[in-house]
C-alpha cells in the first residue's frame, strides 16, 4: 500500500513509523525491543521511517540503521536537524552526523525540526538546497510550522512537507494551517497520533495517564508536575472527549488507535500518520492501521466528540505551549 508523497517521487506507506520512543523518550527501553519493533513495522508493510538527530542524540538514527539498513533501498527515511543547528554550517555538520549515523549517503526527507528566530530562514532554506545538489538530502520540508512560518518557508524553497502534531485531543492546525497545506500540496505529516498512547485504549480516565505524558495544553499545569506551559488546560471536556471515544470504540468493534488513525488518514492534506511503537507485539497493530478506512459515520461522530476540545484549545500549534511556533 503505498501513494505518491506530495510532490515528491517517493511512494510511501500511509503510516510512517515514529522513532523517537525507541530511543527511550516514554522512559527505559531495551535495545533488543526497539529493534524488534523497527523490524515488525517493517514486516507490516510501512515503508517510511522517521527519526531526529534529537531523539536519543543520534541514537535512534543509529537504531534504525542497524535494524534496516541492509533494506535501505526499500524505505524512505526522514530526519530532522535540531533548531539550535540551522546555521549553514551547523546543518552542513548535523546533516553529515545524522548520514553516519544512519549508515547511508542520502536522507530523503530532512526537515527543519523547529523554528529558530535567531537564524535567518533563508539562511537555513540555502543550507538545505546545498545539500540536495550535493545528493545528501533527497528532499526537504519543515516541521512545527505554523500560519507565519510556513509560508514563508514556501516563499524560499521547495518544501515538500510540514511535520505536525495532529490527533483528536490537538486539532490547532486546522485553524490555519491545514488550509496552507491543502492549498499548496504540502502533505502533513501528523505526529503524537495515538497521542503517546492516551488513544491507545490503556486510559478510562485522563487522570490515569502517565504524568510525564500528561504536559500538553490539554492538562492544568496547576494539577500536574511536569508541564512547561501555564495553561489550565481543557479536562473536563478532554474526559467527555475520551468517554464519547471509549463509546464509539465499544460500539463500531473497532480498537480505539484504528479510530485515532483512521480519523486522521481521512483528515484533508494529511499525507502520513505517524505512529510509535515500543515492542514487537505493538508494531504487530500497525498491520490493521495501514488497512483502516472508517465509513463516514464514525468519522463525523469522532470528530463531533472532539470539537468541544478542538474550540477550548484554540489554534495554537505547540502541543507543549512553550510558544514556539507562530
Ligand atoms: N516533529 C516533532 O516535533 C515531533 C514531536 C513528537 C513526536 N514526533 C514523531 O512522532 C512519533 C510518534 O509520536 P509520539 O512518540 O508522540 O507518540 P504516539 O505515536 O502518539 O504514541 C506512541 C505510544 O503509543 C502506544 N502504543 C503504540 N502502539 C500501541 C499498541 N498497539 N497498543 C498499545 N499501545 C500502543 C505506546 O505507549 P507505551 O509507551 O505506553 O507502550 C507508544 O509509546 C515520534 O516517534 C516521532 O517520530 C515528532
Amino acid at each position: 500500500m503505498r501513494k505518491k508523497f506530495g510532490k515528491t517521487d517517493l511512494m510511501t506507506s500511509p503510516i510512517v513509523y515514529g522513532c523517537m520512543g525507541g530511543a527511550g523518550a516514554f522512559g527505559a527501553q531495551e535495545e533488543k525491543d526497539s529493534i524488534e519493533a523497527l523490524r515488525g513495522a517493517f514486516d507490516a508493510g510501512l515503508n517510511f521511517f522517521d527519526t531526529a538527530e534529537a531523539y536519543g542524540a543520534g541514537y535512534s538514527e543509529q537504531l534504525l540503521a542497524k535494524a534496516l539498513g541492509d533494506r535501505r533501498k526499500d524505505i524512505v527515511i526522514s530526519s530532522k536537524v535540531n533548531k539550535e543547528h540551522l546555521g549553514a554550517s551547523d546543518i552542513m555538520e548535523a546533516c553529515e552526523r545524522s548520514l553516519k549515523n544512519l549508515k547511508t549517503d542520502y536522507i530523503d526527507i530532512y526537515l527543519l525540526h523547529w523554528p529558530n528566530r535567531e537564524v535567518p530562514l533563508a539562511e537555513s532554506m540555502e543550507a538545505v538546497k546545498k545539500l540536495q545538489d550535493q545528493g545528501k538530502i533527497r528532499y526537504y520540508g519543515v516541521s512545527n510550522f505554523g500560519k507565519l512560518d510556513l509560508p514563508e518557508a514556501l516563499e524560499l524553497g521547495d518544501v515538500v512537507t510540514d511535520q505536525l502534531p495532529y490527533h483528536l485531543f490537538h486539532r490547532a492546525i486546522e485553524f490555519d494551517v491545514q488550509p496552507v497545506c491543502e492549498e499548496k500540496n504540502i502533505p502533513i505529516m501528523c505526529y503524537s497520533s495515538l497521542m503517546q498512547g492516551l488513544l491507545a485504549g490503556k486510559y478510562r480516565s485522563l487522570a490515569d495517564f502517565p504524568v510525564n505524558r500528561a504536559r500538553t495544553t490539554l492538562f492544568d499545569h496547576k494539577k500536574w508536575g511536569e508541564c512547561v506551559h501555564t495553561k489550565d488546560g481543557a479536562e473536563e471536556a478532554g474526559q467527555k472527549a475520551l468517554d464519547e471515544i471509549w463509546k464509539i470504540t465499544e460500539e463500531s468493534g473497532y480498537a480505539m488507535e484504528e479510530l485515532a488513525v483512521g480519523w486522521l488518514k481521512s483528515r484533508r492534506a494529511v499525507g502520513g500518520v505517524i505512529v510509535g511503537t515500543r515492542n514487537a507485539e505493538q508494531s504487530r497493530g500497525l498491520k490493521k492501521l495501514m488497512d483502516v478506512d472508517l465509513d463516514s459515520s464514525i468519522l463525523d461522530a469522532l470528530t463531533r466528540a472532539t470539537d468541544e476540545v478542538k474550540n477550548r484549545l484554540g489554534s495554537d500549534i505547540d502541543m507543549w505551549g512553550k510558544g514556539r511556533t507562530r
